[in-house]
């Protein structure tokens, strides 16, 4: 007779194991991830399965609760003082009898920690580099005198296979008192490296800890966002993002790294505030969840490569100018105490590795969290900042580049410009006949022309912010107001009074009442120099790879989340695809630092990736500057837009001589080389 298959979903792993297997070991075998703090004694809980009961054809297994051992003496005890919930077993206990579907509830949360909702609610697949193992310890004995720890240590062998375990320092004194205050019981925080196997044992509780977290943080230019983790079940617990404090220093990253160049103390000083600034975070997160910091075991960073480096200490002169060199670029494992990180002592440190100089650990991350390298489609994954960071590939092949967009999408260098704040026009749509613009700001539901709005303002309008200097250019372009070249159409005053003259050219008048807010032809130059500087990045990768189109886009970042898709096509921001397969993908870097807290395999995933990924530095590319020019145009003077054509009128060419456009591309080289990159 055949032994029972078992299938664990989600995972879709499955085997035969012998009856009276438990599941646990089962789990075990097949490599699933089932948390198990007590070693299998039954009175942790962290190790609940469910049955699914039912014919799964598809498997060829017919699945019943009976299946299992019937409820045991342990299952019994721990629902008698804890809550085992209806249908849930305790996999160290129950053992198989016959065939099964074994669901990993996801929910598994023993002190009724409140979840928070998380901005991102995936949920990964736990293999944590950090593990809880409770042992029980044979008592001293005078004929066997093997010191406190060592005994810890060789329970741990025994009942969890560690062996040669390293023991970090600080546990030394605390080993006696711990020891005897959990009555010859303990639970060992254990840390496993990725590399090398080698564990480390770097905590220690009397008794049973229940209790394990991580913090995955984003460290950004502007913001950085930091989440809390439960290491036990990989729930976000609580999250929290505060401006970065770097901005006094400097808005931009450039103005940083000059900072650094000019001030003796300007490198410290820049690494302490970003220390800070996290660790109250920290605080912020521990406060609103009921977490106690020392119960931080572990923690992964990201950031662009300046970020990266102020916050590790490290000077990033070199990183201001070419070659851009990176002082680290491989992954980075150290201690939070080592960057003045209030949390467990033992806590770990580990930050993803940076792609090169102006590609940083962000972009690592958001390419583990979006997978172009996951999948056979050729994936543009893009995040738009002062440096827009490009990555491009699939399974076969990824290529990465950043280009010096400069500010203007977060609307700087646009007259009216503004950071996305209440009061910033967002939305804009201009009807092509009359040439009426309707539009909607940060703060209120309405459009501008509907009922109410000028009272649904509270802030008054204050300015247009990144997404809305995307759309009013864009919307522009299609009502026919700028041409193909970006030139205002000054003969389009006679249509339209909202067509103003000013000076030698002409401007758009978006509000015409207080303030007064126009989109002037050096706003549309601005424009049309930042999506020419990204698009020609994006073209220089898809050379690389040989392509004509991209098959899927995805935007990470702030700004991706806000702009509408089919209003960059228009501009040319983005190459033609087919607009259902483009996407805003939110904090991607962030959600790539927590799967790498919570699976260590996401770790070497990444590791290796940034090691395949091909390095493009736009400066050097000959071909740039053509692409440079020809991405001046609106969408583009030479590559087709097919799909946006299926989804959007594109008005008619017409040629308008250019106001004072030449050089525009020269110039726009000329600022990039000067640019700060990361
Ligand atoms: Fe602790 Fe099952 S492993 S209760």
């Amino acid at each position: 007779m055949t032994d029972p298959l078992i299938l664990f979903m989600p995972s879709g792993k499955r085997g035969r194991f012998p009856e009276g297997t438990t599941v646990l070991e089962a789990a075990r075998q097949l490599g699933v991830y089932v948390e198990s703090v007590c070693g299998g004694r039954g009175i942790c809980g962290r190790c609940q399965v469910e049955v699914q009961e039912g014919q799964f054809a598809k498997h060829g297994i017919t699945s019943a609760n009976d299946h299992l051992s019937p409820f045991g003496p342990k299952e019994r005890r721990y629902a008698e003082k804890r809550d085992l919930k209806p249908g849930r077993r305790l996999s160290c206990s129950a053992t198989i009898t016959g065939d099964l579907v074994i669901d990993i509830p996801l929910d598994v949360q023993i002190n009724a920690q409140i979840i928070r909702k998380a901005a991102d609610t995936r949920v990964f697949e736990r293999k944590p580099a950090v593990q809880l193992c409770y042992v029980e310890v044979e008592e001293p004995d005078m004929h066997k005198p093997l010191g406190d720890l060592d005994r810890i240590k060789a329970a741990l062998e025994t009942d969890w296979g560690f062996t040669d375990i390293l023991v970090d320092p600080h546990i030394f004194p605390i080993v006696q008192s711990t020891l005897r205050k959990g009555g010859w019981a303990v639970t060992a925080a254990i840390h496993k490296d990725e590399d090398t196997g080698q564990a480390s044992m770097i905590a220690l509780w009397p008794g049973l800890h229940n209790e394990a977290w991580g913090i995955a943080c984003d460290i950004g230019s502007t913001t950085i966002a930091l989440h809390l983790v439960s290491l036990l079940s990989g729930h976000v617990i609580a999250s929290a993002g505060t401006s970065n404090p770097q901005i006094r220093f400097g808005e931009d990253l450039m103005s940083r790294v000059s900072y650094v160049m000019m001030n003796p103390d300007g490198r410290e000083a820049m690494t302490d505030a970003v220390r800070k600034a996290v660790d109250d975070l920290i605080g912020k997160v521990c406060e609103e969840s009921g977490a106690n910091r020392n119960d931080i075991l572990d923690t992964v960073f990201v950031g662009n490569p300046i970020m990266h480096h102020l916050f590790l200490g490290i000077d990033p002169t070199e990183l201001g100018g070419a070659p851009f060199a990176l002082a680290v670029s491989g992954a980075i494992h150290t201690r939070a105490r080592e960057l003045a990180l209030d949390a467990n002592q033992g806590c770990r440190v580990y930050v993803i590795p940076c792609i090169a100089g102006h590609v940083g650990a962000d972009a690592a991350a958001a390419t583990l969290a979006e997978g172009p390298h996951r999948q056979d489609e050729m994936m543009l994954l893009v995040d738009v900042g002062t440096n827009a960071e490009i990555v491009l590939g699939n399974s076969k092949r990824v290529v990465a580049a950043s280009s010096p967009t400069g500010p203007a999408f977060e609307g700087a260098e646009i007259s009216c410009g503004q950071r996305a704040a209440p009061g910033a026009i967002e939305r804009v749509r201009i009807d092509p006949e009359t040439l009426e613009p309707r539009f909607k700001v940060i703060g209120s539901d309405l459009w501008s022309n509907e009922d109410g709005f000028a009272d649904s303002v509270k802030t008054g309008i204050t300015g247009i912010c990144g997404s809305g200097i995307i759309e009013v250019v864009a919307e522009m372009y299609l009502a026919g107001i700028i041409s193909e070249d970006g030139v205002v159409d000054g003969a389009m005053a006679a249509k339209s009074p909202r067509i103003i003259e000013n000076g030698r050219t002409f401007s758009y008048v978006l509000n015409d009442g207080d303030p007064l807010i126009t989109v002037t032809q050096n706003d549309v130059r601005a424009i049309q120099l930042a999506k020419a500087a990204l698009y020609a990045g994006i073209k220089l990768l898809m050379d690389k790879q040989g392509i004509d189109h991209v098959d899927q886009i995805r935007f990470a970042g702030a700004f991706g989340s806000f702009i509408d898709p089919k209003y960059a096509m228009v501009l040319g921001l983005i190459p033609d695809c087919d607009l259902s397969k483009v996407s805003a993908v939110g904090n991607a870097a962030g959600t790539g630092a927590r799967m790498a807290l919570v699976n260590r395999d996401y770790r070497r995933e990444i590791e290796e990736t940034v090691r395949r990924i091909e390095k493009i530095e736009t400066a050097l590319e000959p071909k740039f500057q053509d692409h440079f020019v020809a991405a001046m145009a609106l969408p583009n003077k030479t590559d087709p837009f097919p799909e946006l054509a299926k989804a959007v009128k594109l008005p008619p060419k017409k040629a308008l001589a250019s106001g004072g456009e030449a050089g525009g591309a020269g110039r726009r080289r000329r600022e990039g080389g000067r640019r700060a990159r990361g």
